[in-house]
């Protein structure tokens, strides 16, 4: 069961929110109530090749002694999603997005004053560069499509070309742009804070460490007998590894919870709401009532050894739950998978400050951005 806080006023982010990212979507509504106006599911095709080129992440990190964590986690998740999503090859052009798309997500979070020199000022500019670049991509996609070059199933932004609203009509620009930049921050501030705890974690905690090493070694072995390239069978090897992720994310969640408004009058903990009331429902909190999770404040993964037997559902929810439950969720698997492979196959590294706290910003980070020691191991199977 969620549990609900009443939800008593949209915060002016709301209005932030809109005028950056939804300046012409259909719905901007949804954008609050959590996310995307289209269902856009999405997982890879049987028998892609999550491949080592596509993310790079020994490339990022060629010849450094040291990295800094959130700021690495966030470049990769972000080159990760626009080449798998958006088709976007390395380049100056990813590099400029990277950089403007930073910008743009600051001015969600400030006084929305849409002047010259403001955050929000910048933000706006930035956001107006992005939807230039995206509607370029568009354009280029589209005339592929109609060359018979690439197929409607190509990537996201090509699905959302061949796809028709309920009266049966393309989608306009403006909204497929409003939904890839929808899913670029779905996709940010998840995946690479995931990503973050995990490299945090691993440097901690040398039994997991261990434990988390042998799997990838394995997979690495079949990884190398299949030319080198990482597939679904690799992928469905990783299972401890992945245990300790659903670890992280039921004790650090990475979205604290989300919008929704009741379909009919209810009553829970004693407190009546009405239909069509907002509520919040609160990830940690659920997280962490030892009602439902044994020791709560207690890392262990083996609690999703068998999660339908222990866990009730409704009650492990970081990626929500019911008709809204993220589409990413696969997505966001496969990707910090992918990623903690490659890194753990090559280094080893350690915390350059000991006992950094967690911030919440509001999602949570560590507070100096997670420096590390890197010290080259390429693991030969
Ligand atoms: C660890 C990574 C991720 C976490 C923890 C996460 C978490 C969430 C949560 C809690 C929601 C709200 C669900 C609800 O209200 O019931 C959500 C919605 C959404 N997420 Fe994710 N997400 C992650 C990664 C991603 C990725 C990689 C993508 C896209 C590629 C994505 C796309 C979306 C979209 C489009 C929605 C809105 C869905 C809707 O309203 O119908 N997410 N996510």
């Amino acid at each position: 069961m969620y549990r609900f806080l009443t939800w008593a006023k949209i915060l002016d982010c709301k209005r932030c929110y809109l005028l950056l990212w939804g300046i012409g979507g259909r719905n901007g509504e949804d954008l609050v109530s959590g996310g995307a106006d289209l269902d856009v599911g999405w997982s890879f095709p049987s028998g892609t090749d999550v491949t080592r080129s596509r993310v790079g992440t020994p490339l990022e990190l060629n010849g450094k002694d040291s990295t800094h964590g959130v700021k690495l986690m966030k470049r990769i998740t972000f080159k990760v999603t626009c080449s798998l999503l958006f088709g976007l090859p390395e380049g100056k052009e990813k590099d400029a997005l990277f950089a403007d798309f930073i910008v743009a997500i600051k001015g969600a979070w400030s006084i929305p004053l849409d002047l010259p020199g403001t955050v929000f000022g910048k933000a706006m500019q930035a956001r107006r560069r992005v939807t230039k670049l995206l509607s370029n991509l568009i354009s280029k996609s589209r005339r592929k499509m109609e060359e018979g070059k690439v197929s409607s199933q190509e990537d996201m932004i090509s699905t959302f070309i061949a796809l028709r609203d309920e009266n049966g009509e393309l989608i306009p620009d403006v909204q497929i742009i409003d939904n890839c930049v929808t899913l670029m921050i779905a996709s940010h501030n998840t995946t690479s804070i995931v990503l973050c705890m995990l490299l945090r974690l691993l440097a901690r905690d040398a039994e997991v460490r261990s434990k988390v090493l042998e799997e990838q070694k394995k997979a690495l072995k079949a990884r190398e007998e299949n030319g080198g390239k990482l597939g679904w069978s690799e992928i469905q090897m990783m299972k401890y590894t992945w245990r300790v992720v659903q670890e992280i994310m039921r004790m650090t969640p990475p979205v604290f919870g989300n919008f929704k408004r009741t379909s009919r009058d209810i009553s829970f903990a004693g407190f009546h709401i009405p239909k069509g009331w907002q509520v919040f429902w609160a990830t940690s909190p659920t997280h962490m009532d030892e009602n439902i999770f044994s020791e709560p404040e207690k890392f262990d993964p083996s609690r999703f050894e068998n999660p339908s037997g222990s866990i009730p559902p409704y009650t492990y929810i970081p990626f929500g739950a019911g008709y809204r439950i993220c589409p990413g969720a696969e997505f966001a698997r496969i990707e910090v998978l992918l990623i903690i492979h490659h890194l753990i196959t090559n280094y080893e590294w350690s915390e350059m400050i000991p006992n950094e706290p967690i911030v919440r910003e509001p999602t949570p980070y560590p507070a100096m951005g997670l420096p590390l020691k890197l010290h080259p191991n390429k693991i030969h199977v």
